[in-house]
């Protein structure tokens, strides 16, 4: 492997001081778990497309994650100093490449090929890359699935106007055609035609609320086809106690889609946020080559699913390649998940004083010649081709050095201390690390080895005391 770049999935890229990505990030790279058939995530995958069936929807998957910063922000409208652009929030290959932060990254690409096709929607389905903390729910990669739907203008019609009537009629009927569940959904995001989440100004506003009809009735359909394969598991007698699946819409914000909404589902007491969703932003299918269409979009992250479905209490087991997980799943059925033994966890602290303030989330290009660059970058930073100053920490650089140093050895990384001297206003933090093993007993002297080396790192990486 060559010291100033990497290559990934045989094609090659050149570092330079925006490299933040790693190689036990990159390692992941092309496991395609999603087309695993007995895999829990290939299962979800599955049945959330069966939600969505062919013809009228395409379905793709998009094994290479290195995508443009133009993909995955700027053709969807993102601001230039938009948080998710962050070098602390995502990984950058280099200042023009990096790993796709979410699914929508490839929609400009999949409108594109519904022209002149006999599709009118599509999922795609990919693993998709965020810096983060470590803890259960947790993990840099995991797989989102994207889904969108248009309709074009009847060209037989004799003016834009009857055209768009036309349009609308067929709408309707799409609504009626898509099945209603029996699901309990309050919706409190009707007010989308004046408010904070507009209409588009180009738009239609009966329209607009025929597409969204569409799109809320799809994804309910969604929600309950999924959940209801989880329930089929629950014996009848505590169902009928548990009543209907409910489930609530809310409004929601997203540079791509407005008006926008978020579905939460009712699940254990808890309301769980699922799935984002909206009407696309005009300028995006026009760019796409669908001037004359008007379109929904939705995104869902399907490790919670998965988790939920199969009862998997730990994200990590999905990437576990033990016969004990991998045996346990089979293609087309959700079965519970049953756990093996678990092996003792080991705590370490780490304690340290920072020297200079938390860095703010910094837009790309903000401070593309700091020298921060690579600071978390862990062999990144051997690859870089200038030196690097010790950088300002930010809570999610501990949690790439730990993830550097232990891959999937750690459970998850807490703050569990921190104060402010009153005397230097110097401020202290201390990390508990969990080091534990999926697969096996880990030695002491084996934690202690990777303490250490989580120790050094920080040391020579950020500008920290440790204590
Ligand atoms: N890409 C969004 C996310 O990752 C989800 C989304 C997709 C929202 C499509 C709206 C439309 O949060």
């Amino acid at each position: 492997e060559n010291l100033s770049g990497v290559n990934i999935l045989g094609k090659p890229y050149t570092f330079d001081n925006t490299t933040n990505v790693s190689d036990s990030i990159l390692r992941l790279v092309g496991r395609n778990l999603y087309s695993t058939p007995d895999h829990p995530i290939a299962i979800t995958r599955a049945l959330v497309e069966s939600c969505f069936p062919k013809p009228t929807y395409n379905h793709f998957t998009v094994a290479d994650p290195v995508v443009t910063t133009h993909e995955n922000f700027d053709v969807l409208g993102f601001p230039k100093d938009h948080p998710g652009r962050s070098r602390t929030d995502t990984y950058y290959i280099n200042s023009t490449h990096l790993l796709r932060t979410h699914t929508s990254a490839h929609q400009h690409a999949a409108f594109q090929s519904l022209v002149n096709d006999e599709a009118t929607g599509f999922t795609i389905c990919a693993d998709v890359y965020r810096r983060d903390s470590i803890d259960k729910s947790h993990f840099p990669v995991f797989h989102q699935m994207e889904g969108a739907r248009v309709w074009d203008l009847p060209v037989s019609a004799d003016s834009r106007y009857e055209a768009q009537l036309r349009r609308k009629e067929i709408i309707a009927k799409d609504v009626d055609e898509v099945p209603q569940t029996r699901i309990v959904v309050e919706d409190q995001a009707t007010k989308f035609l004046k408010g904070s989440n507009p209409t588009q100004l180009e738009h239609d506003a009966e329209e607009v609320r025929l597409v969204v009809a569409h799109l809320k009735r799809s994804l309910e359909y969604l929600v309950d086809g999924v959940f209801e394969a989880s329930r089929q598991m629950i014996p009848a007698s505590q169902k009928e106690k548990m009543g209907p699946l409910q489930a609530r819409w809310i409004e929601a914000y997203f540079p791509f889609t407005s008006p926008s909404f978020e579905l939460e589902v009712l699940w254990n007491g808890e309301w769980l946020e699922l799935l984002g969703c909206g009407v696309v932003q005009q300028p995006i299918l026009n760019n796409a080559g669908l001037r004359n269409s008007i379109g929904w979009a939705w995104g869902i992250g399907i490790e919670r699913i998965a988790m939920l479905l199969f009862g998997i209490p730990d994200i990590r087991l999905l990437w576990s390649e033990d016969k004990r997980f991998l045996q346990q799943f089979k293609q087309g059925t959700v079965t519970r998940f049953e756990p093996f033994s678990k092996y003792p966890p080991c705590y370490k602290d780490i304690a340290f004083w920072i020297n200079s303030s938390p860095a703010a989330a910094s837009p790309i290009g903000a401070e593309s010649s700091s020298g921060v660059a690579a600071a978390a970058g862990g062999d990144a930073t051997k690859a870089s081709p200038t030196e690097t100053q010790p950088a300002a920490f930010h809570e999610n650089d501990i949690m790439e050095v730990v993830r550097d140093v232990a891959g999937s050895l750690v459970e998850d990384v807490q703050l569990v201390d921190e104060f402010v001297h009153p005397r230097t206003g110097r401020k202290s933090l201390c990390y508990r690390i969990n080091y534990r093993s999926l697969e096996r007993t880990l030695t002491n002297e084996e934690v202690n080895d990777l303490h250490n080396q989580v120790a050094a790192k920080m040391k020579s990486l950020f500008d920290i005391e440790l204590r």
